[in-house]
């Protein structure tokens, strides 16, 4: 069996994770793929920081060349992070014939597709599994182990950094800011985390995950993204009080061939079993139709589990050369992206609006929704925080989004309703 040199590029969370594994678990790694593996180069930035594996010296470089223009290194593993700078060298890489495993969904879900079809022209391998959840291996679940399934609907708490805040709001009031710094502080949070907290990092995850799931090219301009930033404290306890979790949940659904990708905040039934998922955990319900419901459920981040999904991905590149079967995994695109309509996308929402408190303001309220065809599950009024208003709060039967935006529209135009004050989608139920 062939000895493979590893290029690494990144020595920081994710890369320590990475050296501590092939270190720890070296013997077992070897004696499963037959090939012993040795780390020849890894870049970093600052060759003189105290790290906290032990490594030779020697290893270390700034200068990327060393490893993706070293005609030693076979395959190169990329925890650095960053989009362009790291998409040119990952296609020097490639154009040096060396496979290449990442945990960048930044990358991927940006220049992903171009970078694997570059692989296949030069026959090299590119795994990227750690990209999505961390150590839940659910790429490789919708390739390999549910590959005969028709997916039809994909429902994800995908980013650990917003799950970790809503549940410290929800179970323990806290606010929104001290607790993003703490997840900061565990190491969950990206560098800039508005990519987390404004959906981005779990949109990223989205495109991937609908990609190998529907066999499209989706691309984020095609994902509807809203973050967390604006839920408050009352929009937690109005939606506790009618049986409801507030989660980021990434939804990507197909029917007819048309596929809905979003992110956004929505409420579960709280028995459900991704409104169960807390702190940074990450959990992906899959439903398909043959196999019916699968969750996968696991850390979504952290230096160890993200390193195992890298670590196991690198096994794959090597089983892959010693049986000279690399630079298969790109596949065509099966189908053209179709996209739902906002009037092809039905789900329950939650609607909450401070109003007057008069006589017949309930009534205008309710011919607005009548008017678009809209009914109610459930309705709640309490006194508002102002004098002489009302909160209420609606969550509608299933409607249709555009419904819910002409309703939205409508209800701006009333006097009696001061302000909408939030509205959120609700999944999950029955
Ligand atoms: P990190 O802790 O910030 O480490 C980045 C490493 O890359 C550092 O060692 C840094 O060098 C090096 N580096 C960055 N840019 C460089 C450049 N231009 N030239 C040379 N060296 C450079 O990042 P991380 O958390 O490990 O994340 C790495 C990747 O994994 C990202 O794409 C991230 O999205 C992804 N990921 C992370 C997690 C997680 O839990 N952290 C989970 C899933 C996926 P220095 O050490 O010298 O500064
Ligand atoms: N910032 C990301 C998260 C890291 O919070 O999930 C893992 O991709």
């Amino acid at each position: 069996m062939k000895e493979i040199n590893v290029g690494l590029c990144g020595l920081g969370t994710v890369g320590t994770g990475v050296v501590k594994i092939l270190q720890d678990h070296g013997n077992e790694i070897k004696y499963k793929v037959g090939s012993e593996i040795t780390v020849k180069k890894v870049l970093v930035h600052d060759i003189n920081k105290k790290r906290d594996v032990v490594i030779d010296p020697e290893w270390l470089t700034t200068d990327p060349k060393e490893l993706v223009d070293n005609p030693e290194i076979d395959v190169i593993i990329e925890v650095m992070g960053g989009i362009e700078d790291t998409n040119l060298l990952m296609e020097r890489a490639l154009k040096n014939k060396k496979h290449i495993v990442t945990a960048n969904k930044d990358l991927m879900a940006v220049h992903g597709q171009q970078l694997l079809k570059l692989a296949k022209a030069n026959n090299c391998d590119i795994f990227y599994d750690a990209s999505v959840a961390g150590g839940i291996p659910i790429l490789r679940s919708l390739s390999d182990g549910l590959a005969s399934d028709k997916i039809q609907k994909i429902m994800g708490i995908v980013n650990g950094t917003t799950n970790y805040i809503l549940t410290k709001m929800t179970d323990d009031q806290l606010d929104f800011d001290p607790v993003l710094k703490e997840a900061q502080s565990l190491g969950f949070a990206e560098s800039d985390p508005t990519s987390d907290v404004g959906g981005l990092d779990a949109a990223r995850k989205m495109t991937l995950l609908a990609n190998l799931a529907f066999k499209m090219e989706i691309s984020l301009d095609d994902v509807d993204i809203s973050g967390i930033t604006d839920i408050s404290q009352e929009d937690i306890a109005f939606a506790t009080s009618l049986g409801y979790t507030i989660k980021l949940i990434g939804i990507a659904s197909i029917q007819d061939g048309k596929v809905e990708v979003s992110v956004e905040p929505t409420l579960l039934p709280q028995d459900h079993p991704l409104a169960m998922v807390k702190n940074e955990f990450n959990a992906v319900y899959v439903y398909g139709e043959a196999v019916g419901e699968t969750m996968f459920y696991g850390p979504g981040a952290g230096s160890l589990p993200t390193a195992t999904a890298v670590v196991s991905d690198l096994m794959e590149v090597i089983k892959n050369i010693n049986l000279g079967i690399s630079g298969n995994e790109y596949v065509t695109p099966q189908f053209e992206t179709q996209l739902k309509t906002n009037n092809e996308i039905f789900t329950k929402y939650f609607v909450r609006m401070e109003v007057d408190d008069e006589a017949g303001t309930f009534q205008k309220i309710t011919n607005i929704f009548s008017d678009e065809k809209v009914s109610f599950a459930k309705i709640l009024q309490l006194p508002g925080s102002k004098k002489e208003t009302a909160e209420i709060v609606m969550v509608t039967h299933q409607i249709s989004k555009q419904q819910l935006i002409n309703s939205l529209e409508n209800l701006k135009g009333l006097s009696v309703v001061n302000r909408i004050i939030s509205y959120y989608r609700v999944d999950g139920e029955e």
